[in-house]
This record gives structure tokens, sequence and C-alpha cells, in this order.
């Protein structure tokens, strides 16, 4: 109550909450929903150790288009230094709650658009900007507009271009000890390095980056870099260890090859890496050249569009 008194700025909430209000929507609204199967709000506490330093939850929850508003307010001490740390923690918690045990197809936030912290958490927690009401409420006198954002369960299979909340995914599975081995420049890779690398590949037009997506889980990447010399685009390619051997590896390659038709791309392989050697054979890349590089023998495949 004390939380949302201090925030009503940014809440439905047009005036300050007494004790006996506020005890009396427990009483009368967020105890029944304890005992209902499908309830309107579920809410949660949200703690630090065993301190509880926010609230929040699934609220307008709509059982038959199977959709939720997001709802969260943390302590207001945390605010100044860890509102996008805590939101972002938030969101993927209830992500959980909402896509895994509950099968919702999309959870949502509603907020004036007065909250610029709010909108850097909700894009790292990979939310999108579904609608813009503009001048749809009176906040401090003046009309602003309500953003709404938004994310859906995907549970599609394909190759999806990686965005910013990607970032340690790609680090994680950049540095399976596999991955590290079979790479041409086989050292380990440091995450401060690696957040150069990848926010100036974001915006580059030179590479791109995919996660491929099976059934809605990610199983994979494949970036490919523009090679001015070789006028193709050379491929970088990985499965997660857990889903290796699912014959992925060539359906990555596939999915690429057919989002590309007209690109021409090349594959560097070590000689010893034989799945990967299949793969690109079965994807009629055809090899063109070996040659020595340190103690390994690397076998270049280029992919030559019809
Ligand atoms: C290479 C890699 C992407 C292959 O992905 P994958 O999903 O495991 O491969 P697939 O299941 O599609 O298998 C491809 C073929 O290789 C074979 N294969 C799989 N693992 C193998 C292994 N360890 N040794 C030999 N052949 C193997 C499969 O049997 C299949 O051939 P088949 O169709 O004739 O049966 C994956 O192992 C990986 O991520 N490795 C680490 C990173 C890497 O090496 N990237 C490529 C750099 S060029």
């Amino acid at each position: 109550m004390q939380w949302r008194n201090q925030q009503v700025y940014h809440l439905r909430q047009n005036h300050e909450l007494t004790v006996e209000q506020q005890n009396h929507y427990f009483n009368e609204v967020v105890k029944h929903t304890f005992n209902e199967s499908t309830p309107s709000q579920l809410l949660f506490s949200y703690l630090q150790g065993d301190e509880c330093i926010g609230y929040g939850g699934l609220v307008h929850m709509n059982w038959i288009d199977k959709n939720a508003e997001i709802s969260f307010v943390m302590n207001t001490k945390e605010e100044s230094l860890y509102f996008e740390y805590h939101w972002v923690n938030f969101l993927r918690l209830i992500e959980k709650v909402a896509f895994e045990d509950l099968i919702f197809s999309k959870i949502f936030t509603y907020s004036y658009n007065i909250r610029p912290r709010l909108y850097t958490a909700l894009e790292i927690a990979g939310f999108k900007q579904d609608a813009r009401l503009p001048s749809h409420c009176i906040v401090n006198n003046k009309y602003q507009d309500v953003l709404i954002h938004s994310k859906k369960n995907e549970s599609m299979t394909g190759l999806i271009s990686a965005t910013a909340k990607d970032i340690y995914k790609l680090y994680e599975w950049a540095n399976d000890p596999v991955v590290r081995e079979n790479a041409i420049n086989s050292s380990k890779i440091e995450l401060k390095q690696h957040f150069y690398w990848f926010t100036s590949r974001l915006g580059s037009v030179d590479c791109e980056i995919f996660i491929y997506y099976v059934k809605g889980e990610k199983v994979g990447q494949v970036r490919i870099d523009f090679e001015k010399q070789e006028q193709a685009w050379v491929i970088d390619y990985s499965i997660a260890a857990e889903h290796r051997g699912k014959k992925y590896g060539k359906s990555i390659i596939l999915s690429l090859v057919e989002l590309y038709p007209q690109k021409s791309f090349i594959a560097l392989v070590k000689n010893y890496n034989q799945a990967s050697v299949k793969v690109f054979e079965e994807n009629k890349f055809i090899e063109v050249k070996s040659f020595d590089l340190i103690e390994n023998q690397i076998r270049k495949f280029r992919y030559i569009p019809f």
C-alpha cells in the first residue's frame, strides 16, 4: 500500500489508499482468487532473500484468449538504482508462469508514456511495442499516450533474427567447449569482448545473426558475415549441446538457404568435424578447397545459388 501510494503517478489509481481500503481489497478480491481455477489475477510477492521488495503478477487474465496484463510494483527505495534490474527479473519470472505453466499465448504491459526506464527493461526482456493509444489519459493535468508492450509465446520452428535480448544465450553457446574447439579461432571469449562484438554487429549490414527455434525452443544459432573478397556470406553456426544429433544442424542450414535462395555462402570446416561436413554436403554445398591452418586441415564449402 505504501509503495502504491508513493508511486500513484504511474498507476491506474486516482487516490491514495487507506489501510481499510487495502484490507477490504485483499479480503474481498485477492483472497478469493487463491481458490479459483481461472482467477482474474495471480499475484506474487517478489523476494530478495527473505525480504519482500515488490509484488506483482498477471492481471485481467483472459482464459479464453489466453492473454494477461502484467502488473509489478517494487519497493520505491529500489527504483533509483535497480529499477531495470528488478523489472527484467520479474518479467522473466512471470513469463515462465505465463508461458510454461499456464501456456498463455501473450502477456502485455499497459503504461502511460512517462516511464522511459520501463521501456528499456521491456526491451531487454524481449517485449515489443504492440500499440500506442495517442493522448489517451490525463496524467498530471496533461494528456499522455498509453503504450502497450507485449511478448508472444512463440511455438514456431525456424530462424528469427537475433535481438539484444539474445546476448547472453549467444555468449553461452559461443563458449561451449565443442564450439570453441571446432571454431577456426578456438580461444575462449570474454563477456566484455562479446558485448562489444555483439552490439557492434546488431546494426551492421554486413552481418546477420539468427536464432533457430524448434517448437518455440531456441536450439541453435547461425550467423552470416559478408566477405567482400569472396562476394559471399561466410557461415558460422552451432546447435546447443543438448540438441545435437537430432538433425537440427542440417535443418538450420537448409532454413538459411531457403531464406536467402539468391545468396552465395561459404563455410570453413575443420576436417575432423564430420557432422558439419555432412551438414554442408547434404545441403548441396560444394567443396572448393582444403588448406592447412596451424595443425588443422580446413575444408572450404561453397553454396552457389541456382
Ligand atoms: C556441427 C553441428 C552444428 C551439427 O549439428 P547436429 O544437429 O548435431 O547435426 P545433425 O544431427 O544434423 O547431423 C548431421 C550429420 O552428421 C552426423 N553426425 C552427427 N554427429 C556426428 C559426429 N560426432 N561424428 C560424425 N558424424 C556425426 C549425423 O549422423 C548426420 O549424418 P546422417 O544424416 O548421415 O546421419 C553441431 O554438432 C555443433 O553445434 N557442433 C559445435 C559447433 C560446430 O562445430 N559448428 C560448425 C562449425 S563449421
